[in-house]
C-alpha cells in the first residue's frame, strides 16, 4: 500500500499565469518544460527513452548498474530526494543499495502526479524504503526539504534534467539547492557531455518510423491550449530540434508551416504564428565537466566524485555541501 503524493502547490503550477504570459511574450515564445508532462506527455517521454537513437537513458542506466554500489555508499543518507523523478526506473537501481544499507525515505519531487504514483508502486517491494512523493515544482519541493529540517539528505537530479533550463534558471535553481542542503548533504547530478552537433540532432529528433519526439513537443502547446480554452492546428506545426554549438544547447522547437492564431481565453492572450515562426518547447544544455563543476561550486557545493562512461558521453557528478 503506497500513500498518495503530498500536494505542495495545490496543482497551481499549471495555472501560474504571470509566468506563462511572460514566457509567451518573449521574442522567442517559450512554453515551460513542465507543461510537457501531463499524463500524455509523461507517457510520450517514456517512449522517447526507448528510441534507438536516444542514448541518454541507456548511458545513465549503465552507469548506475556499474557504479550503483559505490554511489549509494557515498550518498549514505537516511533521506534521498529526487528532482524530476519521472518513472524513477533508473533510480530504483540506487535505492536498492541505499535501502539495503539503512532505512531510507525516498522523496521524489515531480509535477507529474501520475508518475509519482507509479514510481511509488515501483518501489513498494523494497524493504527498508519508505516513499513520500512531493507533487509540485522543484522550488516547492526544495522548500519542503529545507523546512522539514530533518535528517541528512542526498538530492538526486538525474535524467540530465539540469540541462532543461536556461543559464539564468539553472543558476537560480542551483542557488536554491545550495541554500537547502546542510553541511554534509549531497547532490548527485547527471549531465550529457558536449559532442559534435550531428550526434545531438540525431538523438533529439525522431528516427524514421517513430514520432514520440514530435508528439511530445506538439503536446506542450496542445496541453497549454487545452488548459486555457484554446485549440491548435497541430498539422500546421512541425517539430524539430537543432543544436546551437555556440551555446552548447539543443533547442527544441515547433515551427509554423502556415499562419495560425492560437487564442488562449483563460490566459487573456493570443499566440500569433506566421509561417516560419517558431515556439521553444525545451532546451537541453550540454556540459563540459569543468563547466558543471564551476556552475555548481558557486553555490557552496564541492565536487567529490564522478562516474563517466568509457566513451565520455555522459556523467554522474557527486557534490557535497561544505
Ligand atoms: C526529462 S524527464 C526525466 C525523468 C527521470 N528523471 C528520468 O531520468 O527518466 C523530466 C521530469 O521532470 C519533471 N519536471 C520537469 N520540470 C519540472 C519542474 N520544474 N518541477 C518538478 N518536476 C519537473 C517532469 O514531470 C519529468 O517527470
Amino acid at each position: 500500500m503506497t500513500a498518495d503524493p503530498v500536494e505542495l502547490e495545490q496543482g497551481s503550477f499549471w495555472d501560474d499565469v504571470d509566468d506563462l504570459r511572460a514566457r509567451l511574450a518573449e521574442p522567442l515564445p517559450r512554453i515551460p518544460p513542465w507543461f510537457g508532462y501531463d499524463a500524455l506527455g509523461s507517457e510520450l517521454f517514456e517512449q522517447i527513452t526507448e528510441l534507438p537513437t536516444y542514448y541518454l537513458t541507456r548511458c545513465e542506466r549503465a552507469l548506475l548498474e556499474r557504479y550503483g554500489t559505490d554511489i549509494a555508499a557515498r550518498l549514505d543518507c537516511p533521506r534521498v530526494a529526487e528532482l524530476g523523478s519521472g518513472s524513477a526506473k533508473k533510480t530504483r537501481l540506487l535505492l536498492e543499495h541505499c535501502s539495503a544499507a539503512r532505512p531510507t525515505t525516498y522523496l521524489p519531487i515531480d509535477v507529474s502526479h501520475e508518475m509519482l504514483v507509479l514510481s511509488a508502486e515501483r518501489m513498494a517491494d523494497l524493504p527498508g524504503l519508505t516513499v513520500t512523493g512531493l507533487w509540485g515544482r522543484y522550488e516547492a519541493g526544495l522548500d519542503r526539504l529545507r523546512d522539514d529540517g530533518g535528517a541528512p539528505v542526498a538530492v538526486l537530479f538525474l535524467g540530465a534534467n539540469i540541462g532543461n533550463t536556461t543559464a539564468d534558471e539553472r543558476a537560480a535553481l542551483l542557488a536554491r539547492i545550495g541554500a537547502t542542503l546542510r553541511p554534509g548533504d549531497a547532490l548527485l547530478v547527471s549531465a550529457d557531455l558536449v559532442k559534435p552537433a550531428g550526434v545531438f540532432e540525431t538523438c533529439y529528433n525522431d528516427p524514421p518510423g517513430h514520432d514520440a519526439f514530435a508528439r511530445f513537443r506538439l503536446n506542450h502547446l496542445d496541453h497549454l491550449a487545452r488548459r486555457f480554452g484554446g485549440a491548435v492546428d497541430l498539422d500546421g506545426l512541425h517539430a524539430v530540434a537543432h543544436y546551437d554549438e555556440a551555446a552548447d544547447v539543443v533547442d527544441g522547437r515547433l515551427w509554423a508551416r502556415r499562419d495560425q492564431t492560437v487564442v488562449l481565453p483563460g490566459l487573456e492572450r493570443t499566440l500569433e504564428l506566421r509561417r516560419g515562426d517558431s515556439v521553444n518547447v525545451g532546451f537541453s544544455a550540454k556540459f563540459e565537466p569543468d563547466r558543471l563543476h564551476t556552475d555548481v561550486a558557486r553555490h557552496g557545493l564541492r565536487a567529490e566524485a564522478e562516474w563517466v562512461d568509457d566513451e565520455h558521453r555522459y556523467g554522474l557528478f557527486l557534490f557535497r555541501r561544505d
